[in-house]
């Protein structure tokens, strides 16, 4: 007999849950003003909101936080980071940042003028809202195959060659700082992009002299993709796709807090010593010094072991084959996702599910209240309140796709729990059409409004949404 799957570790601390009834559900929601960020923990039973920082880190990782050096400056946590990092990914320069968004802010101080224009796959919304605070614009140039979700495509992170070209020609020189490259293309899935792509979209980009990065944070699982989906890398090892992927780049912002393993923590790196000397200015003024910036010494150092960690191909065999069993279970409910699964997340088509519902009263938000108000199980939404309104016209973004994101913690749930937000789900698919009407917004931001905003139900007698 073939022997079944098994995770590569097995578990030495626990953390108890406690389950809720509806009732009470449905009180915390009303108070939460229907928005899931607003939820205390303890009224979550299982937390798909993000897997960001909510990994669990190995003894190894526990015990460099014991080893942490928490020197200001010149700390040995830092020189293991800095060895793992040229390693790694051969990048000679780097600062430490408290988080991704840190590294962006940190990079496009130095980088990104008002005016400019920035191309890349689907930015994430924090990258989004660092270049928009700036004025500036970030083109989203992914493969049109992205937008349909039932399409089966092995890299729908890709970036579209000419899309990317047109954008580089309507430009005038010199307004385009940088182009972005995410991988894995979190907002589209969390989609592959393939090593063919990124060294077409550099060559492009050095053929136009327009600098190329990485958004790095879920990198491995990128690399995990490229070795099962693209022939000539399956003989090759995670670390050597690794390292070929970013020698097509020139620096990289990095979120620790995917696939580093830890629960805080990101870099920002670079080829270039001008750069480097350019960026080290922003990180002192808003991080901290450069040996540590905006991170204690242990901290660096459980980031050093996440990144070997992270590379190791019998850990990601076993976290993205979890995000592709739960992704089986829903497809046997005929729940609609984005296929293929991808590497962080499940992302159900809420669009599908909530065919009924209009598009104003916001359908993936609606499923996410829904499944937690079934099982206390909290996604995050994806769809137009993470769009936010466009910063001219101020109007509502109605992305193409509304997608419910359910994210997955590296290495703390077990399969029971897949199975149980797999019945959840399918529980609600059933009585879909009994979901008669959505949300309105009350309250929100100016910039990035889904973590602070505030909804209503719209009630079955009013003439619906007010939003435009
Ligand atoms: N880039 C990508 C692709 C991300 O997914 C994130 C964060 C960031 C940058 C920003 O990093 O949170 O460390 O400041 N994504 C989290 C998520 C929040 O839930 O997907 P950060």
């Amino acid at each position: 007999m073939e022997l079944p799957y098994a995770e590569p570790y097995r578990i030495k601390v626990v953390e108890p849950l406690e389950k809720s009834t509806r009732a009470r559900r449905e009180q915390w929601i009303k108070q939460a003003r229907y928005n899931l960020f607003n939820l205390r923990s303890e009224q979550v039973f299982i937390d798909l909101l993000t897997d960001s920082g909510t990994g669990a880190m190995s003894h190894h990782q526990w015990s460099e936080i014991m080893l942490g050096d928490e020197s200001y400056a010149g700390s040995s946590s830092y020189y293991k980071l800095k060895e793992v990092i040229g390693q790694l990914l051969g990048m000679p320069y780097f600062v430490p940042t408290h988080q991704g968004r840190a590294a962006e802010n940190v990079l496009f101080s130095a980088i990104i003028s008002e005016g400019d224009v920035v191309p890349g796959n689907a930015h994430f919304d924090t990258t989004k809202g660092h270049i928009e605070f700036r004025k500036a614009q970030a083109i989203d140039c992914t493969i049109d195959e992205a937008s349909d979700t039932t399409l089966h495509h092995p890299f729908k992170g890709n970036i579209d060659l000419k899309k990317l070209e047109r954008v580089f020609k309507s430009c005038p020189p010199g307004k385009i700082p940088l182009c972005i490259i995410t991988v894995t293309c979190n907002t589209s899935g969390g989609q592959p992009v393939s090593m063919q792509n990124i060294r077409q979209v550099s060559a492009l980009c050095r053929q136009y002299g327009i600098p190329v990065f990485f958004d790095a944070a879920r990198f491995a699982e990128n690399a995990y993709f490229i070795k099962l989906r693209e022939d000539e890398y399956a003989d090759r090892s995670i670390r050597d796709i690794v390292l070929e992927m970013f020698s097509y780049v020139d620096g990289a912002t990095m979120s620790s807090k995917k696939d580093a393993i830890v629960n805080i923590g990101g870099f920002l790196a670079c080829r270039n010593k001008e750069l480097f000397d350019k960026i080290s200015m922003y990180c002192i003024l808003y991080e901290g010094y450069l040996t540590y910036g905006g991170l204690a010494g242990r901290d660096l150092g459980a980031m050093a072991r996440g990144l070997m960690e992270g590379t190791e191909f019998s850990y990601l065999e076993s976290r993205i084959g979890q995000v592709a069993y739960l992704g089986r279970q829903l497809k046997k409910y005929g729940i609609p996702c984005q296929e293929p699964t991808g590497g962080h997340a499940v992302f159900v088509d809420a669009k599908m599910c909530l065919a009924h519902l209009p598009k104003e009263e916001f359908q993936a938000q609606t499923l996410a209240i829904e499944l937690y108000l079934e099982g206390g199980v909290r996604g995050v939404e994806i769809g137009a309140l993470l769009a936010d309104r466009d910063p001219q016209t101020r109007q509502n973004r109605y992305p193409r796709l509304e997608l419910l994101r359910l994210a997955i913690p590296r290495r703390v749930y077990t399969n029971n729990h897949m199975d149980y937000v797999a019945a959840c789900l399918a529980n609600i698919y059933e009585r879909r059409n009994s979901i008669s009407r959505g949300y309105r917004i009350v309250k929100e931001a100016p910039i990035m409004r889904h973590f602070t905003i505030e909804l209503e139900p719209v009630q079955e007698s009013s003439p619906g949404s007010n939003q435009t």
